[in-house]
């Protein structure tokens, strides 16, 4: 008797190897895969030990594919589709291109099964195009189903959630996810801690030495912190997230970039040196993306490695998917453990790529814009400090803007409109509102504002750095905002008259339910504004006059 021949798979758009490896593990053999960034091949290829092809998969002529393929996976590219990508505002149709490439492909070769990963937007895209008249109605003899997956439902220690298309047994695949257990970040960190490292998902170990790319870097200077916190907890727009992370339950998506300060880097305060908040290391990345302790990332650089890894499709759901493809039965999938002697580090490893180290270079016109916390509201509503670079110089001022995410209004506040306010007040209130204001107006006349930028870029030394001031502003803020809580009809006429003065008969259509419904907390930020606005002008057109002094010296 004959033994059955492997199923042979192709892996379209295959980066470093994602569905490549889980496929191999399954037991299923890779005749090739196709991609075009060149680094992704060479990892796919040191690692997954088949034939990687560095082409343009829309200039593959049918002619170069491989007989007799019985699946078809790949990933197609989805920056087009991705909300990070113009706010979601993508090319559309480029993304179509590729999606309909790869749909190509599975028509001609006609193998039993395949599939298709995405990000989760392209779902309702894919069926929308599918109805009569769509782009891909070509393809609906090709039974295309789609399913929107969170990996944490399949063992692995991150919510990532994707699309993924194909004529495949969506029942077993959920069939497995419902027997395997839960991981958290804090094990995988936990894991890769230890001086003996054991994989958190293959269970292979090697001595810490042997552990590459796992060098955790310096941690966040309070400034970074800050922002970090910030575009976390008080981000005007977005939901708040829990800062740093939180170890207990598993990560957040695995982007492809992650700065230091940005709202989607993912920020980790370890059990072994709670102090030392950080970013997580490459290694520890590549471990909640699902792969490996041994597999090596041959990037030139630490970017380079961060896009590999966020691109990727875990290799650890993959691998549940080729036992989809072969009908491997719930009860009989070996767990991946079973594979660990398999497992091997490649050799020569890749260059070094130590983490990106704080206090790099900002630009002379860095920018600062942060809310100011006591006088915000959600989804948008807010008031908020911010630097403006023109020509070589730098202005400073507290902006208002409210209205509507597709609709942004901007209120601009000044001496003038402060004046036509004060009118609003009541005088025993006026004088209230005024020891306040005059608490901001002394704070900013004492502060340096002349160097405030100079010491946000880290160019020099200035009395005031830029939180201080916002800080300040908040501050004051807290107290406004108790004081006008007692007369909110007198906060409400402060708004009716702020939108007449600035807007006359053009009054905004959006936005001035909500501004009522918050009026004290608005009231107090359009006072602090104008004043704030005030003094900052006075302050930044004195610097403006000395430097064109010493310039006319
Ligand atoms: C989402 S990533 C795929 C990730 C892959 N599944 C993995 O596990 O690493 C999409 C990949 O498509 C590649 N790509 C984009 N356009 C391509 C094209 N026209 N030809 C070949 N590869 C392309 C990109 O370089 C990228 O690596």
């Amino acid at each position: 008797m004959t033994a059955a021949r492997a199923l042979r798979a192709i892996d379209l758009y295959s980066g470093i190897g994602g569905w490549s490896l889980g496929l191999r593990l399954a037991g299923i053999e890779v005749v090739a895969s196709y991609e075009r960034w060149g680094p992704a091949n060479e990892t796919n290829f040191k690692n997954n030990h088949h034939l990687a092809q560095t082409v343009d998969i829309r200039r593959l002529s049918f002619a170069d594919l491989p007989d007799g393929i019985d699946i078809v996976v790949g990933s197609p590219p989805c920056t087009q589709f991705s909300l990070s990508n113009r706010g979601g505002n993508g090319d559309l149709e480029e993304g179509l291109e590729d999606i309909i490439t790869f749909l190509r492909v599975v028509d001609h070769l006609k193998p039993k099964v395949w599939a298709m990963e995405n990000v989760p937007r392209v779902a309702p895209i894919i069926t929308k195009e599918l109805q009569n008249g769509g782009r891909l109605h070509r393809f609906s003899h090709l039974g295309v189903h789609t399913h929107i997956l969170n990996m944490e439902e399949f063992g692995l220690p991150q919510r990532r959630r994707r699309c993924v298309a194909g004529n495949f047994d969506i029942d077993l695949l959920r069939d497995y996810g419902s027997r395997l257990g839960c991981s958290t970040l804090g094990e995988v960190v936990t894991a890769l801690s230890q001086d003996t490292v054991c994989d958190p998902l293959y269970g292979l170990s090697i001595p810490k030495a042997q552990l590459v790319d796992h060098v955790p870097e310096v941690a966040l200077n309070p400034e970074e912190l800050r922002i970090n916190r910030a575009s976390k907890t008080a981000h005007p727009v977005y939901n708040a997230m829990p800062f740093p992370d939180r170890m207990e339950r598993a990560v957040r998506t695995i982007t492809a970039t992650c700065t230091r300060v940005s709202r989607e880097s993912i920020v980790i305060a370890p059990l072994e040196a709670p102090q030392s908040t950080r970013r997580l290391t490459i290694r520890e990345r590549a471990s909640l993306q699902g792969f490996p302790i041994t597999f090596q990332f041959y990037g030139a650089t630490y970017s380079q490695k961060l896009k590999m890894i966020g691109n990727a499709i875990p290799p650890a759901f993959t691998y549940l998917m080729g036992h989809v493809f072969r009908g491997t039965g719930a009860a009989a999938l070996p767990p991946l453990s079973r594979h660990a002697e398999q497992l091997h580090a490649p050799d020569p490893p890749p260059v070094l790529t130590p983490p990106d180290r704080p206090g790099s270079q900002y630009p002379p016109n860095r920018s600062f814009r942060f809310a100011i916390q006591s006088l915000q509201l959600k989804s948008g509503v807010r008031f908020e400090l911010r630097n403006r670079s023109v020509g070589g110089w730098t202005n400073w001022s507290v902006n208002f803007y409210f209205g509507t995410p597709k609709n942004i209004i901007a209120l601009q506040m000044d001496e003038d409109l402060r004046i036509h306010l004060s009118k609003v007040l009541p005088s025993s209130l006026r004088r209230r509102v005024d020891a306040l204001l005059a608490q901001v107006s002394t704070y900013i006349g004492e502060a340096d504002i002349e160097n405030m930028q100079r010491v946000w870029t880290h160019k020099g030394v200035g009395g005031t750095r830029p939180f201080m001031l916002l800080d300040e502003l908040d501050r004051t803020g807290q107290r406004m905002v108790e004081l006008l809580q007692s007369e909110p009809e007198i906060a409400g006429a402060v708004i009716d008259a702020a939108i007449a003065v600035r807007f006359g008969d053009e009054r905004p259509v959006v936005g001035l339910a909500k501004l009522g419904r918050n009026a004290p907390i608005i009231a107090a930020g359009l006072f602090i504004g104008s004043s704030a606005n005030t003094m900052l002008q006075a302050c930044q057109a004195g610097a403006a006059g000395r430097s064109a002094k010493t310039l006319s010296c």
